[in-house]
């Protein structure tokens, strides 16, 4: 598991309004706040991109696969929103340059020990980070195989062993999951979380 591409071609696919059937945006909005300097991790073809824009001050639409990119042009991008193309273990973003982040159905491709950890470091201390994918859990007719999915328990666990971040809530659905982590207090320059 861990890193690997969506498939370019599927692109389309990823555009279809019947997605939020498995999660719309007052849910995903409920996750995280997105005022401010917000990241999409593993933005694609911009779906959810779109809907966090208006309630942001600035987005990254964050993705490895350039093509991706190109996709959401074609769409139109806001203007608020630019699009950068990088992996999310090696973030082209100034130490806690972000107010928050989001990623929506992609933690399955990118979840690692190294992309927490960059993850911490983007992300300004009291920062809120949401969380939705398929769950392992779920019974995979739709979204990549269970066996390529992780668990809200797996998630949770990942999040709590990293110290740049606390669980604040999570909830294992009927196919997905999601979480809501906060970026913990900056030992380093003492300031401190939760105080927005
Ligand atoms: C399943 S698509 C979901 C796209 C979008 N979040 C959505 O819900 O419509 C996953 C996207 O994440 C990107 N991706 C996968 N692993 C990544 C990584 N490590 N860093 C950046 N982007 C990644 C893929 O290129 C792909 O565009």
């Amino acid at each position: 598991m861990g890193f690997h591409t969506y498939d370019v071609g599927n692109a389309d696919a990823l555009d279809d309004p019947s997605r939020f059937r498995f999660l719309s945006v007052e849910e995903l909005l409920s996750l995280f706040d997105p005022r401010g300097t917000i990241a999409d991790l593993g933005s694609g073809t911009g779906f959810y991109t779109d809907e966090v824009a208006p309630h942001a001050e600035t987005v990254y639409a964050v993705d490895v696969q350039a093509e991706m990119h190109d996709h959401y042009r074609q769409k139109g991008i806001p203007g608020n929103v630019s699009v950068v193309t990088a992996e999310i273990d090696d973030l082209p973003f100034e130490d806690g340059a972000l107010d928050g982040a989001f990623s929506t159905m992609t933690y399955h491709e990118f979840a690692s020990e190294a992309a927490l950890t960059e993850l911490a470091r983007v992300v300004a201390p009291g920062g809120s980070v949401g969380i939705a994918d398929w769950s392992r859990n779920g019974a995979g007719t739709e979204g990549p195989p269970t066996s390529e999915r992780y668990s809200l328990a797996d998630a949770r666990q990942a999040f709590t062993g990293n110290e740049g971040f606390t669980v604040e809530q999570g909830d294992e659905r009927f196919e997905t999951f999601v979480l809501s982590v906060r970026r913990t207090a900056d030992q380093k320059s003492g300031r401190s979380s939760g105080g927005s």
